[in-house]
């Protein structure tokens, strides 16, 4: 549990700015990881799936429909297509020309900017779209600054296999007590849970922890909330609002 652990941090839950700092600039933007940063955050989160052409990108959706001027599936696109989309003015005109970034635009920025990185990798993930982050991960030296998560439990698999010096994360909505096996299969550090499967589950959370493993919450974003897991002491809470929950854990 090396890479969850801060120094000094004792029973303060990690704090993750989820999609970057998505209170303040479109998610998943450079910008939104830069803001992040700026807080001095714990882990910085975001989203990546493939272009068309086999190029990570990052974004939350499958489509493009939500957060950008375009519509359609983000795989119908080659990355040369999405580099032009705008990914910011749906946040407000003051975000116009914020772009879709590559996968290997956020890692070399953390590589050269700091910070910390939890990768969600969406859906099912192929050997080779896992070979080319693994690239990027020798590239950019930043294997020790980041970790990987999913839903998917092949992805999972295949990230194990192919992708063993990043430590993994197993993303769930309710925790179920049989996780705790699929998380040591898959070598995962931590089986992390919705909120409201956090609540409704909370014996399989002390359960996960008993095993050693780690528990970060998604996505709490209200002070109540924070305070039902600081009491639980998770691990880490993942949220739209890093440097309000900062400013909670300072108060306490
Ligand atoms: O970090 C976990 C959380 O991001 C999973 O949900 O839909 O926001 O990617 P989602
Ligand atoms: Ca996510």
């Amino acid at each position: 549990r090396g890479i969850i652990e801060r120094p000094g941090s004792g029973s303060r839950p990690l704090v993750i700015a989820h999609r970057g700092y998505s209170a303040v600039v479109p998610e998943n933007s450079l910008a939104a990881v830069d803001a992040a940063r700026a807080l001095g955050v714990d882990f910085i989160e975001v989203d990546t799936s493939t272009s068309a052409d086999g190029v990570p990108v990052i974004l939350h959706d499958p489509d493009l429909d939500r957060t950008t001027n375009r519509k359609g599936p983000v795989a119908n696109l080659t990355a040369e297509e999405l580099s032009f989309v705008d990914a910011g003015s749906w946040m407000g005109p003051g975000f116009h020309g914020v772009r879709i970034p590559t996968l290997a635009a956020v890692m070399r920025d953390i590589q050269h900017r700091g910070g910390e990185l939890l990768l969600e990798l969406k859906g099912e993930w192929s050997s080779g779209a896992v070979a080319r982050i693994s690239e990027l991960v020798v590239e950019t030296g930043i294997a020790d600054r980041m970790i990987v998560q999913s839903f998917n439990l092949e992805t999972l698999e295949t990230c194990r296999d192919l992708l063993p010096m990043v430590a993994r994360f197993l993303l769930r909505m309710v925790p179920k007590p049989e996780d705790i096996e699929i998380a040591r299969d898959l070598g995962a550090v931590a089986i992390n849970p919705s909120y409201k499967g956090f609540s409704m589950r909370k014996s399989v959370v002390t359960e996960i922890r008993d095993n050693d493993l780690g528990v970060f919450v998604w996505t709490a974003n209200e002070m109540n909330e924070w305070r039902e897991l600081l009491n639980a002491e998770v691990d880490g809470i993942i949220t739209n609002h890093p440097g309000r929950l900062q400013g909670f854990l300072a108060g306490r």
